[in-house]
């Protein structure tokens, strides 16, 4: 049974076995969450994602996919790096931001993580409401067979962690 719980805070200051960038399908940095990731956790992450650019990924990782590197100087063993949509009005996107958190669960697996923490996927600059956001993340978590033992949405600032509260409580 997978135990959710919520921070509010920021996730570079966290402590798990892997911690999950909201990041762009480039691997190669940018803003809000992604930015503080590279910033927190050194050069050793983008190295890794510019092996991964020049490897596997050559096209770049594709919205809804996830994959890991090591987490530099973060208090974590890996960041696993997932692309969220974009929000549009519309098309219905939602299953690709479960996707994310799907895939990131199924990577976690993979590398025996067994505490997790994840931002608001795509509540940001990918512009999603917040709690639709939150909505898609934690039920998509829910159901999700996984070995992960603890999920840890970690919220930037109050209106996020309260959006999840509603969800969770
Ligand atoms: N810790 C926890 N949450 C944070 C932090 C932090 N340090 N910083 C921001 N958030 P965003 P997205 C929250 O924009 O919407 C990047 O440029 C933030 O308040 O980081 O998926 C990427 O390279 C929001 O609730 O990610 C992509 O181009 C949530 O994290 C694009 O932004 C997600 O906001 C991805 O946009």
């Amino acid at each position: 049974m997978t135990e959710i719980t919520l921070v509010q805070g920021d996730i570079t200051r966290q402590s798990a076995d892997a911690i999950v960038n909201a990041a762009n399908s480039s691997l190669l940095g940018g803003g809000g969450v992604d930015g503080a990731i590279h910033r927190r956790g050194g050069p050793a992450i983008l190295a890794d994602c510019r092996r991964l650019r020049a490897g596997h990924y050559g096209k770049g990782l594709p919205t809804g996919r996830a994959v890991a590197t090591t987490a530099g100087d973060l208090d974590a063993r890996w960041v696993i790096h997932t692309v969220g949509p974009r929000h549009s009005r519309d098309e219905d996107r939602s299953e690709l931001l479960a996707s994310c958190y799907r895939a990131s669960l199924r990577v976690a697996d993979e590398l025996g993580a067994r505490t997790v923490a994840f931002p608001a996927v795509s509540a940001g600059i990918y512009g999603w409401p917040l709690d639709d956001a939150a909505r898609i993340a934690v039920e998509t978590v829910r159901a999700t067979q996984t070995s992960v033992e603890e999920v840890r949405f970690v919220l930037f600032d109050e209106r996020a962690y309260e959006a999840f509260a509603a969800r969770t409580g």
